[in-house]
């Protein structure tokens, strides 16, 4: 069928819109979801319907959906309310601290559980009034858990995706929230639901078979007479456009002024939204004792630690921001020469030029998460080492870690752990770096977002077909 299409949805769109003097302004969002679809979403007559990451005034709608509508892009305009409350309040305050094992930093509210639900109502309505019979639509992401019932619920052969970026949780952390059998029976509307690890997926399906009626059989779950298959999908990224960006012109200029600036210093870089899921706290403990413990490293080696600003209305975001400037500040203030400075931190975004060109001229890349679903910089930092060398010192709490095998792999817990991977990153032969390297080069190269795609809906159509046979 010719004119099928696949609609995608998310909470956030590909692009946010920002306002400078009454003028909106569109730029790229941050984020692995939005960056790692961003260069697939395009094909044939797809579409992509999320939130713009503004609340736009009503007289203002209009100019908005036409500027997007030339992207592909299909606004669900929000209020300040539904932001404050479904998107802080209940995705941000409750969903992501409790699925990242942070339960106490959760904030179980009525009334944002009440918004979660007519903000997900709101995104069915848009939904609707574009699809199709024949239309696949693929949901991404914790802020719409209950998308998938909905749709269901008002079409019931509709063919729905369904795939969650960041972690599941045991099911005795996700008992916890007061709302649990509602969330599990919302992401059964799908057909497929998708995890990044093994882990992610068994954790949903134990929740699941607890928390429903439904019969468990290997990875199906039967529930209301429907099959619903849960697998893992490992994420991957364009690391033909990492690579190849690496030649561009701009990115090159960069990379020589970035080079020229070092002069003898190693560079250790990290990435990451300022997020207290990513461990930025914990990674400048370990910078500081690597300090202390190893001062033949002082004025030899920096960090340079890219923060983008995240969410920063949500309380515990805010907190953790000023403690990251406080830290930050000691350690520069406490190390720091005449002329050379221990930390350089940035708290902005960049483009995605610049960023290629920190990825590639780094010595090292730290990425210390103490959960993350997937993390798409650790990949992105191997796919932009088109030379082989550098070494990646990952998490074993991202699912990233789980691929990257050859990666320096630490717990996040253990300062000293993560101390002596730096040592030892930074002491690595250049054989050994290149071995790990080019293993881990052929890993992001194979199993890039083309390939992740293409699993993804082989495996919905696969469903479809076996749901058909059955009946
Ligand atoms: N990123 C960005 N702008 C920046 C810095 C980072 O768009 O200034 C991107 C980065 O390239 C990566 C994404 O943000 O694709 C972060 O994804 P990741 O999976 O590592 O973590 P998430 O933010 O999704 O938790
Ligand atoms: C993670 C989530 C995404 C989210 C992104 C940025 O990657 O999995 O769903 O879009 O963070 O967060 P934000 O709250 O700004 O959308």
């Amino acid at each position: 069928i010719t004119d099928s299409k696949t609609i995608i949805v998310s909470n956030r769109l590909p692009v946010k819109i920002t306002e400078e003097n009454g003028v909106y302004i569109l730029s790229p969002s941050e984020g692995g979801l939005a960056t790692g679809l961003g260069s697939i979403y395009k094909n044939g007559n797809n579409i992509w319907i999320g939130w713009p990451g503004l609340e736009i005034p009503l007289e203002r709608q209009d100019e908005v959906r036409e500027k997007l509508a030339g992207l592909n892009l299909v606004p669900v305009f929000l209020s300040n309310e539904e932001i404050s409350l479904y998107y802080e309040g209940f995705s941000n305050e409750v969903l992501w601290p409790v699925f990242h094992y942070l339960v106490t930093y959760a904030n179980f509210e009525q009334l944002a559980w009440d918004y979660y639900k007519v903000v997900n109502d709101k995104f069915k309505a848009e939904v609707l009034k574009h699809l199709s019979a024949d239309d696949v639509v693929w949901i991404h992401d914790y802020q719409l858990l209950l998308l998938p019932c909905l749709i269901r619920t008002t079409q019931p052969e509709i063919t729905i995706g369904f795939f969650q970026h960041i972690p599941f949780p045991s099911f005795e952390i996700f008992r916890l929230i007061p709302w649990r059998e509602e969330l599990i029976a919302g992401m059964l509307g799908a057909d497929l639901l998708g995890f990044h690890t093994f882990d992610d997926a068994r954790h949903f399906l134990s929740a699941a078979s607890r928390l429903s009626s439904s019969n468990l059989l290997d990875n199906v779950l039967i529930y209301k007479n429907r099959q619903v298959v849960v697998e893992a999908f490992p994420m991957g990224i364009d690391s033909d456009k990492f690579d190849s960006l690496t030649r561009h012109e701009k990115v090159a200029k960069y990379t020589n002024s970035f080079k020229a600036s070092l002069k003898n210093v190693k560079t250790i870089l990290t990435i990451d939204r300022l997020d207290y899921s990513k461990g930025i706290l914990q990674r400048l403990q370990a910078f500081e004792l690597l300090l202390e413990q190893h001062p033949e490293y002082i004025g030899k080696l920096a960090l340079y630690m890219v923060v983008v600003p995240s969410r920063d209305t949500v309380p515990k975001y805010k907190e953790l921001k000023d403690q990251i400037d406080q830290f930050v500040g000691n350690i520069n203030a406490r190390f720091r020469t005449i002329n050379w400075v221990p930390i350089h931190y940035f708290y902005r975004s960049f483009s995605i030029e610049f960023l290629s060109a920190i990825y590639s001229t780094a010595d090292i890349c730290l990425v210390t998460p103490m959960r993350d679903g997937m993390n798409l910089v650790s990949k992105e930092y191997v796919a932009s080492r088109t030379t082989d060398d550098g070494v990646l010192i990952l998490s074993e709490m991202a699912g990233a870690s789980r691929e990257l095998t050859d990666a320096l792999i630490v717990n996040p817990n253990n300062i000293g752990d993560i101390k002596e991977a730096i040592v030892k990153a930074v002491n690595m032969p250049p054989e050994e770096q290149n071995r790990r390297m080019r293993s881990m080069r052929a890993i992001v190269s194979k199993f890039n977002i083309h390939l992740w795609v293409k699993n993804f809906m082989d495996k919905l159509n696969e469903v479809k077909t076996m749901q058909e046979s059955l009946h």
